[in-house]
């Protein structure tokens, strides 16, 4: 299974420097995993735990906590089908047997060519907007079944490739950091006085931010 690339260990080493610790870089780098693949493999997840100083398991106990970590392989479009209470009321539960019956697949399941996971959510938090989905976590709202063919055919052309990447890819602008632009990574126990007194009130913070 792939292990991380070259590129995304520079990546990750970039991403610790800007933490106090080590594994506090973690999560970021999970997502960083993620992207490569679609998903944590086994061997990404030891990767990072040897970059953060963890035991795998401890990477595997955070990861598996958090839906939005798959730890398993998964379509190239993860699509959220909510059927919460706002949703469940305004078609949402109807929206997801069509989806079921389009897609020949159940909810946890995903498509022959890989292209589509099918998951029932709990609220996405767009109950004005219901019933909703989301593919690859980028929202539709009042959604009916033929939002959803439309949607389906769209992915399959590739007519939505500009606005919703490949699962994993939470970002298509890498986040780039400068240096000297870094925020304080000193550890909170470290800290004399709070980095912010430091910054407002430089006299206050010499004399021990008693006075803030
Ligand atoms: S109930 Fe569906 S978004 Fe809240």
């Amino acid at each position: 299974m792939p292990r991380l690339t070259p590129e995304n260990v520079r990546r990750a080493k970039e991403i610790i420097s800007r933490y106090p610790r080590p594994r506090s870089a973690l999560i970021p780098l999970l997502h960083l995993a993620q992207e490569q693949d679609g998903w944590l493999t086994e061997d990404a997840m030891e990767d990072v735990a040897e970059l953060v100083g963890v035991t795998p398991a401890q990477v595997i106990g955070t990861a598996s906590f958090y839906e939005m970590f798959k730890m398993e392989p998964v379509g190239r479009y993860v699509i959220n089908v909510c059927t919460n209470i706002s949703c469940l009321l305004l078609g949402g539960e109807t929206l997801l047997q069509h989806a079921e019956a389009t897609l020949g697949i159940k909810p946890g399941s995903t498509t022959e060519d890989g292209l589509f996971t099918l998951e029932d959510v709990e609220c996405v938090a767009a109950c004005t907007e219901a019933p909703c989905l989301q593919v690859n976590y980028r929202y539709f709202y009042r959604v009916t079944n033929d939002d959803f063919d439309r949607i389906l055919a769209d992915l399959r052309d590739g007519d939505l490739s500009r606005d919703i990447p490949e699962h994993g890819i939470l970002s298509r602008v890498p986040q780039r950091i400068p240096t000297g632009k870094v925020a304080n990574i000193t550890p909170p126990e470290d800290q004399r006085v709070p980095v912010w007194i430091e910054r407002a009130a430089p006299d206050k913070a010499a004399a021990g931010g008693d006075e803030a």
